[in-house]
């Protein structure tokens, strides 16, 4: 039996990633600040802000399973609200969480997956990694991280037949949009423009893939015998991401700006 470690696998994409996996065969481990609810997941409780305690869990995990197949890191948060008024903190934390999350993750993992002589890490990234939203500017910033984290250490463990890629999913309906830490202070002078950016964000978020969707494509793609280095999910996503490389970066922030700026506005 093959072993997937899913990070926040509580909620949403993680929660519905995991349950393919089960339905699949694989033995599954959840890992996130809760202990979960569903049946057939072994949840181990770890904070990903903190690299003792991955170490703690994967430790554990290697003394119960002969091999940690895959790693997904999907566990992640957001926040909102303009790049000025962005308390330090809040942009310590969710930097602590999306990026170095990952990075506490991959680096508890890579060690039992070179002396096992395989493995696969696959990080939730998202489509704002790529095309940058204003007022979710510090959540753009931890994905667009993530990204690069991924192209460099994917190169450096090759040698070790360890493989590691981003998945960006467009929108999808979860408890991202409600989890979301909003901040709403010292705002006045971007008027209504945040709100109506917000608005604009979760409505597309609460109409987005359903997450049982994503979980299945994420199933898929870890099948594969080489992992691609990006997989985008949702078809208006993939036009959005493929014309993204060839139109001027000007023009693509423009576009951005159009739909999410309200630049007009006071
Ligand atoms: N929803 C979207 O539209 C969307 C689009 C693109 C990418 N994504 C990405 O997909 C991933 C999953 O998001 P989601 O939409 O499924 O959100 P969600 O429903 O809010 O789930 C987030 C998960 O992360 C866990 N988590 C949060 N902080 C943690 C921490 N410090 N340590 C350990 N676990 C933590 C939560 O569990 P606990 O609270 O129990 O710790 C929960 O299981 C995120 O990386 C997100 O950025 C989401």
């Amino acid at each position: 039996m093959k072993t997937v470690v899913i990070t926040g696998a509580t909620s949403g994409i993680g929660r519905a990633t995991a349950a393919v996996f089960k339905e699949k065969g694989y033995q599954v481990y959840g890992i996130a600040r809760r202990v979960g609810t569903d049946e057939g997941i072994k949840y181990l409780t770890a904070d990903v802000t903190s690299f003792e305690s991955l170490e703690a869990v994967f430790k554990q995990i290697s003394e119960e399973v002969p091999t940690i197949d895959i790693l997904i890191n999907n566990a992640g948060m957001g926040i909102s609200g303009s790049v000025e008024n962005t308390t330090t903190e809040d942009a310590h934390y969710i930097f602590n969480v999306n990026v170095f999350g990952v990075f506490n993750a991959m680096k508890a993992v890579i060690p039992y997956m070179r002396a096992q002589g395989h493995g696969k890490i696959i990080n939730i990234s998202s489509v704002a990694g790529k095309l940058s939203i204003p007022f979710q500017a510090f959540y753009s910033a931890t994905k667009a991280a993530v990204n690069k984290l991924t192209e460099a250490i994917r190169i450096e463990v090759k040698p070790f037949n360890i493989q590691v890629m981003n998945i960006m999913p467009g929108d999808v309906k979860t408890d991202f949009t409600k989890n979301r830490r909003k901040n709403v202070q010292n705002e006045e002078y971007y008027g209504t423009r945040i709100e109506k950016s917000l608005e604009v964000m979760e409505k597309d978020e609460q109409n987005g893939m359903p997450s049982s969707y994503v979980g299945k494509v994420i199933y898929r793609v870890s099948q594969k015998r080489r992992l691609p280095l990006y997989k985008t999910i949702g078809f208006k996503y993939k036009i959005f991401v493929g014309l993204s490389k060839f139109l001027p970066s000007r023009f693509v922030n423009n576009v951005v700006g159009s739909i999410y700026g309200f630049t007009k506005e006071k």
